[in-house]
C-alpha cells in the first residue's frame, strides 16, 4: 500500500523547527510503517531566509509570508515552533479558523491564551495539541489525557525547570547561588538572562498547563503562587542536608475538596522521595490519583531534538486521528474554584537566624503553638553569639505558618526575615 502524503508547515525553523524537519526526514520510514502517512515539510516561516540552518529546509520551503502557509492547500497540519505571544498567537488563531490543526511547543502561549485558542479549535472542529510545551520529551500531557482519563488525578508534583534544578543540585556540592548560576550559564543550562527560569515563571506556565489538564478546569498563570530560587542560600542547602532533604524548585498542583491550588516554590524534598533523585537539568512529574496511586515520569525537559520528538509525536497523532478525535479540544470540562492559598496544608521548613540568648527557642515554639503549629524536627547551630534554628513543622495550614512567621520576625532577638518552604515527604510529618 502506498503512503498518504501529508503536507506539514512549520511556524519557525530554529532549534526546534529544524529538528522537527530532521526527525520527519530521518524517521520518515518508521512513521510511514506505523501510520501509513509520509509527513513532508512543505513550508516553514522564518524572519530571515538567508540564515544558515542546522538542517537544510529544502528548495522553496522557507518563507517570510505567513499567508503563504495559511492559504497553501498542501498544508494539512502546522507546528508552531516560533515562540512568543505575538505574532505566534495571531497566527495560531488564523490557522485554526482556516480549519488547519496546530501543534504548539509554546508554553507561554498555551498557558496565557489556551482558553481562547481551545474555544476556536472546538468551534472549528480542529485539533490543537501542546505536548511539547511542557517538559519537552516527557509525554505527560498524553499520559494525563489518554492513559489516566479515569484515574481522578488529585495531585501533580513536578520538577519542571531544568535550569533551577541544575543550580540547586550544584549548590549541594558547595558554593553560592550566584556561583552555581554562573556555572549553569557557562555550561549552557541557563540563558544569559535567566530571569524566566530562576523567578519560577517558566515553571509556573508549565504547572498551569499541567493542572488544567490534570483537573479538567482552567488554571491561568495568575492562579499560580510563584516564588523563585534567588533567595536560596548555602545555609538553607546545608540545613536541608542535615534534615535528610534536598532543596528543589517544585511545582505542586493539588485538588482539595473540589478546589484547586497550584504553586511553584523552593521546597525541601525528603531524600527518599522520587523527586529528590532528579539531578541536574532533568525534569520529572509525579502524578497521584485514586486508581493509579502514583506514577512518576522522568526525562529531558528541554533541548531541540527532545522537544521536536514531542512535536512530531503530536503531528503523527493528529494525522492518525480521524476528525477531531476524542482528545482534540478543550481539556476543561468543569470550573473549579481556587483554594484559599492560606488553607493549603503541608509540613513546612523554617530557617531562623537569631541572637543566641536564653529562651529564644521557647519564645519561637510558643508563638508557633499559638497558631496550632508544632515542631517535628530541629537543627540548631551556634556561632559568635548568633544561632541558626532550622525547624521542620508538622503539617499545618500555610496561612497559620505564615502568620506565626510574621510575628516571629518582629521578635527583637530575630535577626533576619524567616525563610519558609514546604517539605515534601512520604513520611508522615
Ligand atoms: N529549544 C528548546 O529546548 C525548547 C524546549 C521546549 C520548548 N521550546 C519552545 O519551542 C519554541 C521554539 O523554540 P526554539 O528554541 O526553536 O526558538 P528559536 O531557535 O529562536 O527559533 C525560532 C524560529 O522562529 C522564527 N521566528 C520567530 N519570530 C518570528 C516572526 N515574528 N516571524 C517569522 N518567524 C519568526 C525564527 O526565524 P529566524 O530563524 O529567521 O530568526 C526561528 O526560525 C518556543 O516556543 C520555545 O519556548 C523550546
Amino acid at each position: 500500500m502506498s503512503a498518504v502524503d501529508v503536507g506539514v508547515a512549520l511556524l519557525g525553523y530554529g532549534t526546534v523547527g529544524s529538528s522537527v524537519h530532521r526527525l520527519l526526514v530521518e524517521s520518515g520510514d518508521e512513521i510511514e510503517r506505523a501510520t501509513g502517512h509520509r509527513l513532508r515539510v512543505v513550508r516553514a516561516l522564518v524572519r530571515d531566509p538567508s540564515k544558515e540552518r542546522a538542517f537544510p529546509a529544502g528548495e522553496g520551503v522557507l518563507t517570510t509570508d505567513f499567508a503563504a502557509i495559511r492559504d497553501d492547500p498542501r498544508v494539512t497540519v502546522v507546528a508552531e515552533v516560533m515562540g512568543g505571544l505575538d505574532p505566534a498567537g495571531t497566527y495560531v488563531r488564523e490557522l485554526l479558523r482556516a480549519g488547519k490543526p496546530v501543534v504548539s511547543a509554546n508554553k507561554q502561549l498555551v498557558a496565557r491564551e489556551g482558553a481562547e485558542l481551545f474555544a476556536i479549535a472546538s468551534a472549528k472542529g480542529v485539533q490543537l495539541r501542546f505536548e511539547a510545551s511542557v517538559c519537552a520529551a516527557i509525554p505527560v500531557v498524553k499520559v494525563l489525557r489518554e492513559s489516566l482519563v479515569v484515574s481522578n488525578v488529585h495531585r501533580v508534583l513536578g520538577i519542571v525547570n531544568g535550569t533551577t534544578n541544575f543550580v540547586l543540585s550544584r549548590m549541594e556540592r558547595g558554593g553560592t547561588y550566584a556561583e552555581a548560576l554562573a556555572e549553569a550559564q557557562a555550561l549552557g543550562y541557563a540563558e544569559a538572562d535567566p530571569t524566566d527560569d530562576v523567578s519560577g515563571a517558566d515553571a509556573a506556565a508549565k504547572m498551569a498547563i499541567l493542572a488544567t489538564v490534570a483537573f479538567g478546569s482552567r488554571v491561568g498563570l495568575d492562579d499560580v503562587e510563584t516564588r523563585g530560587i534567588d533567595e536560596i542560600e548555602p545555609a538553607h542547602v546545608s540545613a536541608a542536608a542535615e534534615l535528610g532533604t534536598v532543596v528543589r524548585l517544585v511545582g505542586i498542583a493539588t485538588l482539595v475538596d473540589g478546589a484547586v491550588d497550584v504553586r511553584v516554590q523552593p521546597a525541601l524534598v525528603d531524600r527518599s522521595h522520587a523527586l529528590a533523585a532528579v539531578d541536574g537539568a532533568f525534569n520529572a512529574v509525579m502524578l497521584q490519583g485514586d486508581a493509579i496511586r502514583e506514577i512518576t515520569l522522568e526525562g529531558p525537559g528541554a533541548g531541540g531534538i527532545e522537544t521536536a520528538s514531542a512535536v512530531v509525536a503530536d503531528l503523527v497523532s493528529v494525522v492518525g486521528t480521524s476528525g477531531t478525535g476524542f482528545l482534540q479540544n478543550d481539556a476543561c470540562w468543569r470550573e473549579l474554584p481556587r483554594l484559599d492559598p492560606g488553607a493549603w496544608r503541608s509540613p513546612f521548613y523554617v530557617h531562623l537566624e537569631v541572637a543566641d540568648r536564653p529562651g529564644v527557642l521557647a519564645h519561637v515554639t510558643s508563638r508557633l503553638a499559638a497558631h496550632d503549629v508544632s515542631v517535628a524536627q530541629l537543627v540548631q547551630h551556634l556561632r559568635d553569639g548568633e544561632a541558626t534554628l532550622d525547624l521542620v513543622l508538622h503539617e499545618a495550614a500555610q496561612g497559620a505558618v505564615a502568620r506565626a512567621a510574621a510575628e516571629i520576625a518582629t521578635f527583637p532577638e530575630v535577626l533576619r526575615r524567616p525563610f519558609l518552604a514546604p517539605v515534601i515527604s512520604e513520611r508522615p510529618l
